[in-house]
């Protein structure tokens, strides 16, 4: 299967502005490792899930990949080409599709002018068929033509949803990268916009990023899955296998303890010990201090991403 993006140990670092006391006893700036030497594809047509807890990292690698955030380290790759990220033309091909589209529509603005606007000015449609083509990708996102005149505060949340889509469809896009696109949405307007993403996936040949601490859309949705534990993959592979016989110890506490659509509650085991800061990661494997089978070993080493069979983990128990 084509490639289409690549990831090559990426790495973003943000250093935190020391507070005025730790300024007067001349400490150094701290660095937040939000992700840590991640590596990943994705393919032509394919959704690629990525889950995690809360501050693992998501977001600032969905950013990275979108290119709307610099790396502090390794290297990004669009269909084989380095340079190509910077590119105006990738910045059109790649979408980003966010929790919250309200905040980025402007209240002023009529609905079917903020769709057009940005594929207007990149000269995708021209000024004079405008109006028209906001009517064809409402209609495509399952809106009135009609709610074109309308402005942000007369649509409902899933409603909104659906503009954000329309309006990255408007750039003509290859790959969306939804971050917690549906997290904000109650459960039957949830499954309309997944089902409007499987749709739109079909009709226009698109290729997904799919962030969500959500289990169960993640599993619905992906056709491959990749987990994060505090900035690192830790496993990845066909979302089909993962889930049904997580490898790696993290991936098994997390499904153990996240409701599944069509399956019964499991008996509530959360995951022991508390998320460290990302701060200061623990030594050797980030999960040894919440790992129930870490060795000393585990304590010390940084265990890599090995192919263990159609699939990647990063665990010392595979080796
Ligand atoms: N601009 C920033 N400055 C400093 N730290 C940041 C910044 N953005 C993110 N972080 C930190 O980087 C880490 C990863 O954050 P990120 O938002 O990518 O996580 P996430 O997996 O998307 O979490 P969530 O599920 O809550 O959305 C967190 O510790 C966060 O506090
Ligand atoms: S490397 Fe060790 S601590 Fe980390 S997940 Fe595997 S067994 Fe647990
Ligand atoms: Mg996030």
């Amino acid at each position: 299967m084509t490639v289409m993006l690549e990831a090559h140990n990426l790495q973003k670092r943000f250093l935190l502005k020391p507070g005025l006391l730790a300024r007067m006893a001349g400490k150094p700036a701290q660095a937040v490792h939000a992700v840590n030497d991640v590596s990943l594809q994705v393919r032509q047509g394919e959704v690629l899930g990525v889950v995690g807890e809360s501050g693992c990292g998501k977001s600032t690698l969905g950013r990275m990949l979108a290119g709307l955030l610099p790396q502090t380290g390794g290297e990004i790759a669009w269909q084989g080409q380095r340079a190509e990220i910077a590119s105006a033309a990738y910045h059109r091909a790649v979408q980003m599709v966010f929790q919250n589209p309200y905040a980025s529509l402007n209240p002023r603005l009529r609905i079917g002018q903020a769709i057009t606007e940005g594929a207007v000015y990149h000269g995708l449609i021209e000024r004079s068929r405008a109006a028209a083509a906001a009517g064809e990708l409402l209609q495509q996102v399952g809106l009135d033509r009609g709610y074109a005149e309308r402005y942000p505060h007369e649509f409902s949340g899933g409603q909104r949803q659906r503009v954000a889509i329309a309006r990255a469809l408007a750039l003509r896009p290859r790959l969306l990268i939804c971050d917690e696109a549906v997290s904000a949405l109650d459960v039957s307007v949830q499954a309309q916009i997944i089902n409007l993403f499987m749709q739109l996936r079909r009709e226009h040949a698109l290729t997904y990023v799919f962030i969500s601490h959500n289990l169960a859309v993640v599993e619905h949705m992906s056709d491959r899955v990749v987990i994060m534990y505090l900035g690192r993959i830790v496993e990845s592979g066909p979302a089909r296998e993962v889930f049904a016989a997580p490898n790696h110890p993290y991936t098994r506490a997390l499904l153990a303890d996240a409701p599944r659509l069509g399956a019964s509650p499991p008996a509530h085991q959360p995951i022991r010990g508390e998320l460290p800061s990302p701060l200061a990661p623990p030594s050797g494997c980030a999960f040894h201090p919440r790992c129930p089978h870490a060795n000393a070993r585990c304590k010390t080493q940084v265990p890599l991403l090995r192919d263990i069979g159609g699939r990647l983990s990063a665990c010392h128990l595979n080796h």
